[in-house]
């Protein structure tokens, strides 16, 4: 993969930006964003709404249980973010628009390496039975984060912003442990220990407290495999995360 781009802008549509407060403010992300390399900004899905009482949902037609987030509301803030696709002549920097949703494409480091070429991103949650289909129209990409169904599209549109946040130079401090994290190649990262070099018997490899950087690169690079091969052998199959292997 090559070294991805360098800053990374990132608006968030919720009905609940304030369970944005401490995952972008916290730890590696929160300094991203101090530091200017990520960009993220949060808009209230009800500031959009029609009804003066920022209401966004209604019942569903056909009947059954549960509400389903309005196209209008939709609409009107992808136009407000300029994220509607532009007529011919008006072609610009659309963001790129992805709704979060158990339907959606399952997320990996492939997705990821689509994703930071982008220039802009506009993450859409959904909340309740979902958003009316119509507004799939203005949708670029649908995104899971599994096969399990979330009340809401925050908890994913966090995974996404930490995951892509992590790619971006510069966030974690030493590249080098970007790139031997697991599924950056088609290999899962290495086993790792720190102090005590004993602890109830149980030992450090000793080849890990040698100083020899040559050994123990090889060694790193030996259990990497062995990781993959005992915990994940699909990777190796597929040709990696987000590939198919070309026979
Ligand atoms: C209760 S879910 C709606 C599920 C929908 N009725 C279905 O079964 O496909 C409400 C919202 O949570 C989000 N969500 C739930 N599970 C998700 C997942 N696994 N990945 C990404 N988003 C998810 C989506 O934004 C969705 O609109």
């Amino acid at each position: 993969m090559n070294r991805p781009r360098n800053r990374l802008e990132i608006d968030i549509l919720t009905l609940f930006p304030g369970m944005f407060s401490g995952p972008l403010t916290e730890s590696l992300v929160g300094k991203a964003r101090a530091k200017g390399i990520l960009r993220v900004r949060l808009h209230d899905l009800r500031d959009y709404s029609l009804d003066r009482h920022g209401k966004v949902d209604d019942k569903k037609f056909g009947g059954g249980a549960g509400m389903v987030i309005q196209v209008e509301p939709v609409y009107r803030a992808l136009k407000e973010l300029k994220a509607l696709p532009a007529p011919r002549s008006r072609r610009g920097r659309k963001p790129f628009v992805v709704y979060l949703s158990p339907q959606g494409a399952p997320l990996n480091q492939g997705i990821l390496r689509s994703l930071l070429k982008k220039d802009r991103l506009v993450l859409l949650c959904g909340h309740y039975e979902g958003i009316d289909e119509r507004a799939m129209n203005w949708v670029d990409q649908e995104i899971s984060i599994g096969d399990y169904v979330l009340t809401g599209g925050e908890l994913p549109a966090m995974v996404l912003v930490d995951a892509l946040s992590r790619l971006v130079p510069g966030v974690v401090k030493e590249w080098e442990s970007v790139t031997e994290d697991s599924f950056y190649e088609d290999r899962l990262d290495c086993s790792h220990f720190t102090r005590p070099k004993e602890f109830l018997d149980l030992k450090v490899p000793e080849v890990l407290l040698s100083g020899n950087h040559k050994e123990i690169a090889a060694w790193r690079r030996r259990d990497a495999m062995n990781n993959t091969i005992r915990k994940r052998p699909d990777l190796l199959l597929s040709g990696g995360p987000g590939k198919e292997k070309s026979s």
